[in-house]
């Protein structure tokens, strides 16, 4: 059973009154805890990735909405539309958006900002909770993997695991996605150990990943996004586990770019690849991941540069490029079902399938 959660990055200060969110851009160097008060702020936070990953995407912009209606109450649909332009790949954007918007189209005007705000704490606290249960099917995944390696390799083994790009409590109301089963290991005393690509272009498992993991005190090591199928070739890779931004209702799974080069080569080492996503994240309307889904294309600076720390502990920004080539910056790819071993969900493990997307979606009824 879940256990208390664990650290968030985003939450309501009812003394301020605004929403707080830790700024992902400044980390692993900086933590710095932003306020954002107006719709504007919230939907700037999305699109500059501020906040980022599947499901944070979701609650920020249902926050966006509270913001937005308290000033002015016939901004509701006004705000619902510009923060779905945000970022067009995670469902979770239109699922949370979706929520506000019918829950409260109808209700009279005074009643419109408590009932926002209290929608949104319950669209934070459900994701929380949901993760958690991830985590906890998960686990049972993780456990028998590590008792079946154990049994042949003895008592010193480690169980490793390979996850791209963040898809930790960063990402989420609390816990992760991909990253919920690895904090509950570690809680259970499985001994494990993360291998963390590092995501270019923006890094988030260097940056990201990297840092969450080492503040829980999991083993983990970085590696060069193209580092996996080396290891996997080589017995160091005992599953990968993912998070997913849009997974369709035949299991195709959208995901960080680089992720489905993972699959494959998953695939071709007999190593199981999990997607571990809340239901917010399957987008039932669509079939065939990559015809159907949106692909988000990003600026050509995330290619030609690259930000850290210099020897004086400054953050800084430079070129890795001749000025002037010519750049293609997709952000997600799709890693087709018949890869994927399986979908972690809070309603259970189902199989990335029409049929398991089915019993899915009767569970959810
Ligand atoms: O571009 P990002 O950083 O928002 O992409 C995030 C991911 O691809 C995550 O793996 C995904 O959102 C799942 S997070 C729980």
């Amino acid at each position: 059973m879940s256990s208390a959660p664990q650290q968030t990055t985003l939450w309501y200060d009812g003394q301020d009154n605004c929403l707080k969110v830790i700024d992902q851009t400044r980390l692993p160097f900086e933590v710095e805890v932003l306020a954002l008060n107006t719709l504007e702020q919230a939907a700037d936070a999305i699109v500059s990735m501020k906040v980022r990953g599947a499901p944070l995407i979701g609650i920020t912009a249902a926050f966006g909405v509270y913001l937005s209606v308290r000033t002015d109450s016939g901004s509701l649909r006004y705000a619902c539309e510009s923060l779905l332009r945000t970022r067009p790949t995670a469902v979770n954007l239109r699922w949370a958006l979706d929520r506000m918007y019918n829950s409260l189209k109808d209700l009279p005007e005074q009643q419109l900002a408590p009932a926002a705000l209290e929608l949104a704490q319950r669209l934070l606290a459900e994701d929380a909770a949901a993760c958690g249960a991830i985590g906890d099917f998960g686990l049972d995944i993780l456990t028998k993997l590590y008792q079946q390696k154990r049994e042949l390799q003895g008592q010193d083994t480690v169980l490793n695991i390979l996850t791209h790009c963040n898809a930790g409590w960063l990402a989420t109301g609390a816990w992760g996605t991909a990253l919920a089963p690895v904090y509950k290991a570690k809680l259970a005393g499985l001994p494990v150990h993360v291998w963390v690509d590092e995501t270019r272009p923006r890094n988030q498992g260097a940056s990201l990943t990297a840092w969450e993991l080492a503040q829980s005190s999991v083993p983990h090591t970085l590696i060069t996004d193209n580092a996996g199928g080396h290891l996997m070739q080589h017995g160091q890779v005992d599953i990968c586990l993912v998070g997913s931004d849009r997974t369709t209702s035949t299991g195709d799974v959208c995901n960080k770019i680089g992720t489905y080069l993972k699959a494959l080569a998953a695939y071709d080492n007999l190593i199981p690849f999990y997607a571990a996503l809340p239901v917010s994240t399957v987008d039932f309307e669509a079939a065939d991941g990559v015809s159907e889904i949106p692909i988000e294309e990003r600026a050509a600076d995330e290619v030609t540069h690259v930000q850290g720390i210099d020897d004086a502990g400054q953050l800084r920004r430079v070129q890795t490029s001749h000025p002037g080539t010519r750049v293609s910056n997709y952000g997600f790819d799709v890693t087709p079902a018949r890869l994927v071993t399986g979908l972690i969900t809070e309603l259970g493990v189902f199989p990335a399938t029409v049929q398991g997307l089915l019993s899915l979606k009767i569970q959810i009824r």
